[in-house]
């Protein structure tokens, strides 16, 4: 009967055959993996045509490239930041602006300039906005030339680069900051983001019964020489899903104020010629424990390094 298995024999053989020793860390995440899944499917009398379908749903998540468009939905990437905020909290370390999930659409390489940026090309209709501040320790020094990165959505909540209508890098800059850690840049206020309509992912929530949505926000990846590269968004006041997030990442304290300024002086250089909405926010960057968290790599580059 070598070749005849209970579920628990199947189980156990699924997990410990080997010819190698394979990487030891996979073998033990998918032990476990495989465990829950055994269970799950036991547990809930799934058919094999419901076991199938689920295999041509996740065929066609890779197909489309819209797996990184599940995960903040399903609160994966929130998670990575609590646990790293309660790691933080345990070493007696926790401090500075929160961090906040990088979601799917970072693209480096973004055009660099020194100080100041504007991000929009002119075509986005809405708000003009700029953002100012200054990136410190959290001693409240400036982090002299400190790099800044920002991106955000266009007026149809699209980002460029994953969609065709858009230019190369619309919406997204690279600052190095000056010698008084301070940056400026100048955009249209995005509105809030929604999964594509149709496609797997659409699908999944459909049948989750839940929303698609995400408040206003603006990304940033910023880092300096002997700080923790910190990866964090903004939110825009009032939106409708400010605490009905999909992606569960809206932050207490990164709720913006937005000013009304009327007068374009200062910040002529922007092209601003009439009245904006100003945004002042100050970035508080952790000390470094080691030389590799402070690269500006976002994980998107970590991951592919
Ligand atoms: C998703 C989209 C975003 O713009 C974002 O910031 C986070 C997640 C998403 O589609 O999962
Ligand atoms: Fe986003």
């Amino acid at each position: 009967m070598k070749n005849e298995y209970t579920v628990e024999q199947l189980l156990e053989r699924v997990n410990t055959v080997k010819i190698a020793e394979g990487n030891e860390r996979v073998r033990a995440l998918s032990q476990r993996i495989v465990s829950d899944l055994f269970k799950t499917i036991d547990e809930f009398k799934v058919t094999p045509d419901e076991f199938w379908a689920a295999i041509e749903w996740l065929n066609a998540l890779g197909r489309t490239g819209q797996t990184g468009l599940i995960t903040a939905g399903l609160g994966f990437d929130r998670l990575l930041d609590i646990l790293a905020d309660e790691a933080d909290d345990a070493a007696g370390i926790a401090a500075g602006t929160p961090r906040a999930i990088e979601g799917p659409l970072y693209v480096p390489g973004a055009p660099n300039s020194a100080y100041e940026a504007r991000l929009d090309d002119g075509t986005m209709p809405g708000q003009v906005y700029v953002m100012e501040g200054v990136v410190r320790d959290i001693n409240g020094n400036p982090l002299a030339h400190a790099s800044l990165d920002a991106w955000h959505a266009n007026e149809h909540g699209r980002y460029s680069h994953f969609d065709p209508e858009q230019k190369e890098y619309n919406l997204r800059r690279n600052i190095t900051c000056d010698a008084q850690g301070r940056y400026r840049f100048r955009s249209v206020i995005p509105p809030g983001y929604a999964i594509p309509p149709t496609g797997p992912v659409a699908e999944l929530f459909q049948a989750l019964g839940r929303h698609g949505n995400r408040p206003a926000h603006i990304h940033f990846l910023v880092s300096a020489p002997g700080v923790r590269t910190l990866t964090t968004q903004v939110n825009i006041p009032g939106d409708t899903y400010i605490d009905d997030d999909f992606a569960f990442a809206t932050r207490d304290g990164l709720v913006v104020t937005i000013e009304n300024v009327d007068s374009p002086a200062g910040y002529e250089s922007l092209g601003i010629e009439g009245p904006f909405a100003r945004i002042r926010f100050d970035f508080v960057l952790q000390p470094a424990a080691s030389e590799e968290e402070s690269k500006h790599l976002s994980r998107v580059e970590r991951v592919t390094a």
